[in-house]
Order: structure tokens, then C-alpha cells, then sequence
């Protein structure tokens, strides 16, 4: 939730920031702005909208020259999406400019003191005031860095803070508490943003920050410490994907890019983690085989998509280990007081790795002594680094909001952690996890099928266009595809979309079809008889009362034939892998249905893809 970007360094200021930006712009787009240090003083421009609009204020009215500057894409919280509220913000004699992510949760109380004692502050945000705190302390005659590290420990809440001040032309600080910032290390140039994103066109050499600290960055250096002023070594990490990763690549669309990345992604997290003979190698985990069988329990904890990929995971993880398995909202599970042991491993799944919500929920789980496993896309990102182990996904920048290879990639990594448990505890023959694995492994080919057809399932989202309301039936690890599908409908389209477990709609959701309304019907592989039937039962009960069936079944399943108005065939796959493909047509279905009603796909309204604030 916001992009924050900094930069020091030989290249013009306003180009790398403005640039930096754009590719942040997924993080929120209510307004964007920029800061330059020039000639012993702050300049800039913010407008409230899109970056397209701060573009525009900047191709009439061009700043002057410079070669530090800071800039911000928003998405708003403390005040409305108004140029005023724009960031960056700057205190009573704009010799500091300040951007931030993150919520100060006392900024009323420092409000009011910064009023008591003269200040007049023009917006409503709570990030102004860190502005007023940083240029009084500065004005004191303390350097920018010792501003931030004063002013940082007095504020409460989560925050990356990145500023400059017009009498430190060489320098952009940033400081960082619960929410994402990493350092990018060029030749003779630095940057700090919320992303590698951000600077990958420059450099692939990047520094992990660690939770209240306070980086410097000058051309030539870059000095951490914490709070207490105590010098800090950062982790270097080095980015595997390059810039031709974060741009379009001839999509109209990051996400439909994204989707269309999917059979590589899916190989990539495959990766090196099984020999040829099919057994696992996943030392990530980094648990003892002592501590892997003591395990009792495993709660599975995420937001939005990552949920649904939690709960395929209930599917497989207890049917291969045995192991109890829950599956639990991130923001529901830290204040419900849940049941946590020594035994109990928590895994927390986060494409961003930021998400409030489920860093709150690790935090809490490791407070009562549980093991807390990520598995997770970004490196360098706040989740993995709080746990004791990640699996990373592998699968390169998702920048549209809407996660897609995000979500596949979780499946597999759920799915390798599942096995990898009974590979272990010896709940599965090495033949049966050797036969998954092989599954797994054709996979990206049967997905690479799905996609070559895709414009199969573009017409029916065409026709279909118009339509006010969509239903998603499934059953068992189909239900989660339901519900992945429904809300990738609802994030694109902005169309009434529910997800329902197909048994459970004789027991109320019956009621809302009506004719002619559009219901997907995720079927069962015929591999699991009494499922399949079932799910056919169902098919012709909602048909019976007028709906519009559009079937996804496997390839060679007859049965469906007489009860679908349209047909998706996907190909014949196990049980529980069959959400791999059966996502896919629900993913381009709404990518398409919401480009015919032009919306912005990789910019949904309301939406940021990482939710930094709880
Ligand atoms: C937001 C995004 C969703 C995403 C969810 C969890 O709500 O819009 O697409 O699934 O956050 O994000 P995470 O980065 O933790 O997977």
C-alpha cells in the first residue's frame, strides 16, 4: 500500500523517481508526487489521481534540474485522495519533504503539540506531521539522519518514512517500521524504495532493512543504524529477474501476462526440490526431521487469494500427513486467541510478503512459541524475514493487483510442503509421492494447453459482459477455486460474484438463481466417483431452475455434456491438483470480461495489491 521511492545519484532525479513509480503504481494510485532537492531548495509536484496526472503537471510545468529526489504513489488513509493530501509533504518552511508509508497511529497527539506550538499544518494525513517533526529537529541543528532516528522513535504505528532536506543536497534518509523498504546499490547511485521494482532497470544489487533502522544513502554510500544510532551490517540479496520481468511484454496487461506466465512460473517452483527419483529436497524448512514429527497441528494463515490457496492446502496437507490443518484469516486468527503450541507450525502464505494483516499473525504465533513457516514471493520482504523458515515461490514480480501466478505458485509450494511432511513421517510410500511429483512436473504443460485456448473462454466473458451477477460452484479442492474465481470477478469486473461449496446449495444459495444467470461449475476429475456425481447432480438441479451453466470439466468426461450451456474442458488431472488448471479459465475469464467493460485490470478501483496497513 503506497510506493515510495528515493533516489541520490548522477542520473536526473525526477526521471529515476517518476520512472520508480510507475512501477509501483500496483501499490496504489490515488495520487502521486515528487520532491527534488535543487539550488538549496525543495521543489515538487503532486496531483491527486493517477501518475498519469502527475506527468502531465510535470510535461507543462518541468522541474529544474536535479539529482536527489524522493516520490510516492498513494493509497489513502488519513485523508481523502486531494492534491493537499498528495504526499510528498513538507514542514512549516518546506525545507523538508517527507513521504510515508504506513499509518502513525498517534498523529493527533503529535498534531495537536506541532498546533500548541505554532505549526499550521495544510492536510489532513497523519504523514505531515513526521514533515513538521523532521525540519524542526533539523532546524536545530541536527543532521537529517539523527532527525529521522529522534523523530522515527517517537512515532507509533507502521511507517517507511524517505526525506530529504534542502540543506543536505547529497542525501535521501528513510526509515522503516512494519512496513516494506530495500536499498538499491548502483555505481556511483543509490535508491531506496518500497520494491526492487522500482529501481531493477539501474540495478539487481539490493539490501535488506531490518525493523527500526534508518539507512543513509549519498552516491557513494550507504550507512544503516538503528534507532539508538548504532551502526547496522544490512543482508545483501541479489534480484533474479531483470527488468523485461516487470514490463508488459507486448500484453495489454500485466495480469493477463501474468496468467500467460503461469506454466513457467509453475515450473520454476518445482525447481530443485525433488531428485529424479522423485524425492523432496526442501531444506528451506529448516526444521529437524525430530521437530517434523512432533508436529500436531499446522494452522495455515493468509488474506485474500493466498487464503484460497490455504485452503486447497487443508485438502492435500491432511490427506498425505494426517496432520490436523486448519485454515484461518490472517486478521481473524491474531484476536481470536487461538491455540498455539511448541507442536503447532504455522505456515503464513504472502505473495507481497507485507501484508499487515499476516505479519500481525506470525508475530503473534511466535510470541506463543509456535514454528511459523512463509512461504512467499518477495525476497526481502518483512514475512519471510520474521519467520523461521520461508519457501520462496519463485514466480518473478506479479504487478497486476489481482494475484494469478501468485496464487499457483502458493499451490505448489503448499503442495511440495505437504509431501515433504509425509516424505518425513513416512505417511506416504516414496512410490506415491514420487507419482505427485511427477503429476506436478507436467503440469505447466497441461496449463500451457488451457492458455493456447484461451480465446475460447474470452468469447464466453464477452457475451457475457453485461451480466450483474455470477455464481462459482465447487467441490472439495474445486470449492477454493469457486471462491478464487468469484473474487477475481468482483476485484476486475465490480459485478455481485460468490464462490460456494456445491453441497451447500440446497441449504440456502438455490434461492438466487434465477434465469438465465451465469453459474461456473468446477467439476470433480471422475477419478473421485461419489465427487463427480455429486457435482453432476447439482449441475442439473440449478439447469432445472433456469440457470446458465458454464461447465469446467476434464477432457474425455462425457457426463457434463447434456447439462452445459458451455463447455470449458481442462485437462484430466488429479483431485488435488486439479485447482492448478482449473483456475486458469476462471483467471482469464475475468481479466477479459473486465477489459470488455473497460476497466482498469491491473489497477482495480479501491484496491492495492500489497496491503501494508491493517
Ligand atoms: C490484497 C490483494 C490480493 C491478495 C491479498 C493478499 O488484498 O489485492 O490480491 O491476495 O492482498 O496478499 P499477499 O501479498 O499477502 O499474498
Amino acid at each position: 500500500m503506497c510506493g515510495i521511492v528515493g533516489y541520490v545519484g548522477g542520473k536526473s532525479a525526477q526521471e529515476v523517481v517518476v520512472e520508480g513509480l510507475r512501477r509501483l503504481e500496483y501499490r496504489g494510485y490515488d495520487s502521486a508526487g515528487v520532491a527534488l532537492v535543487h539550488d538549496g531548495a525543495i521543489v515538487g509536484d503532486k496531483r491527486a489521481g493517477k501518475l498519469a496526472n502527475l506527468d502531465k503537471a510535470l510535461a507543462e510545468a518541468p522541474l529544474p534540474e536535479s539529482h536527489t529526489g524522493i516520490g510516492h504513489t498513494r493509497w489513502a488513509t488519513h485523508g481523502g485522495p486531494t492534491d493537499v493530501n498528495a504526499h510528498p509533504h513538507r514542514g512549516s518552511r518546506g525545507r523538508v519533504a517527507v513521504v510515508h508509508n504506513g499509518i502513525i497511529e498517534n498523529f493527533a497527539v503529535l498534531r495537536a503539540e506541532l498546533e500548541a506550538a505554532g505549526h499550521e499544518l495544510a492536510s489532513e494525513t497523519d504523514t505531515e506531521v513526521a514533515a513538521h517533526l523532521l525540519e524542526r529537529e533539523v532546524s536545530a541543528g541536527a543532521d537529517l539522519a539523527a532527525a529521522m532516528r529522534t523523530v522515527s522513535a517517537r512515532l507509533e504505528g507502521a511507517f517507511t518514512l524517505v526525506a530529504v532536506d534542502a540543506a543536505a543536497p547529497d542525501r535521501v534518509v528513510a526509515s522503516r517500521r512494519n512496513s516494506p523498504l530495500v536499498v538499491g546499490v548502483g555505481d556511483g547511485e543509490h535508491f531506496v524504495a518500497s520494491d526492487v521494482a522500482a529501481f531493477i532497470e539501474h540495478t539487481r544489487d539490493a539490501l535488506e532493512l531490518g525493523q527500526d533502522e534508518v539507512v543513509t544513502i549519498t552516491c557513494d554510500e550507504v550507512s544503516v543504524t538503528d534507532y539508538a544510532g548504532t551502526p547496522v551490517e544490512p543482508r545483501a540479496f541479489h534480484v533474479d529477474w531483470d527488468l523485461s520481468a516487470a514490463e508488459k511484454g507486448g500484453f495489454d496487461w500485466f495480469m493477463r501476462k501474468e496468467i500467460f506466465e503461469q506454466p513457467h512460473a509453475v515450473g520454476d517452483a518445482l525447481l530443485g526440490r525433488h531428485d529424479d527419483a522423485g524425492r523432496l529436497q526442501l531444506d528451506e524448512v529448516r526444521m529437524s526431521e525430530d521437530e517434523i514429527r512432533s508436529v500436531d497441528k499446522i494452522i495455515i494463515t493468509a488474506c485474500g487469494t493466498a487464503f484460497y490457496a490455504g485452503l486447497v492446502a487443508k485438502y492435500a496437507i491432511e490427506h498425505w500427513t494426517r496432520i490436523p490443518c486448519e485454515v484461518e484469516l490472517a486478521h481473524e486468527f491474531r484476536y481470536r486467541d487461538p491455540i498455539l503450541t511448541r507442536d503447532t507450525l504455522v505456515v503464513a502464505i504472502s505473495q507481497s510478503g507485507e501484508t499487515a494483516d499476516t505479519l500481525m499473525a506470525i508475530r503473534h504465533a511466535r510470541a506463543q512459541r509456535a514454528k511459523v513457516l512463509a512461504i512467499c514471493n518477495t525476497n526481502g520482504s518483512t514475512i519471510p524475514r520474521e519467520s523461521d523458515a520461508v519457501i520462496y515461490t519463485h514466480a518473478g514480480p506479479e504487478i497486476g493487483v489481482a494475484s494469478t501466478k501468485g496464487f499457483t505458485t502458493q499451490l505448489v509450494a503448499c503442495y511440495l510442503l505437504g509431501l515433504y511432511l509425509a516424505q518425513v513421517r513416512a505417511t506416504k510410500f516414496g512410490d506415491e509421492i514420487a507419482a505427485v511429483v511427477d503429476e506436478l512436473s507436467a503440469m505447466p504443460a497441461r496449463m500451457q494447453r488451457l492458455l493456447d485456448d484461451a480465446e475460447t473462454v474470452y468469447a464466453v466473458a464477452r457475451e457475457l459482459k453485461d451480466v450483474r451477477s455470477v455464481l462459482f460452484l465447487g467441490r472439495h479442492a474445486g470449492f477454493p477455486v469457486a471462491l478464487e474465481g468469484a473474487l477475481k470477478l468482483k476485484e476486475l469486473a465490480y459485478i455481485h460474484a460468490e464462490g460456494f461449496a456445491a453441497g451447500e446449495l440446497k441449504h440456502g444459495p438455490i434461492a438466487l438463481i434465477e434465469e438465465g444467470m451465469p453459474v461456473f461449475c468446477i467439476v470433480p476429475p471422475r477419478g473421485r466417483d461419489f465427487l463427480h456425481d455429486k457435482m453432476v447432480s447439482g449441475i442439473q438441479e440449478i439447469r432445472a431452475r433456469g440457470a446458465r451453466t458454464i461447465v469446467v470439466a476434464e477432457e474425455g468426461d462425457r457426463s457434463v455434456d447434456g447439462y452445459a450451456d458451455v463447455l470449458l474442458r481442462i485437462p484430466a488431472s488429479s483431485t488435488l491438483l486439479q485447482p492448478l488448471t482449473a483456475v486458469v479459465p476462471l483467471q482469464l475469464f475475468a481479466c477479459e470480461l473486465a477489459t470488455a467493460k473497460g476497466h482498469d485490470v491491473d489497477q482495480p478501483r479501491n484496491l492495492a495489491k500489497s496491503v501494508t496497513v491493517e
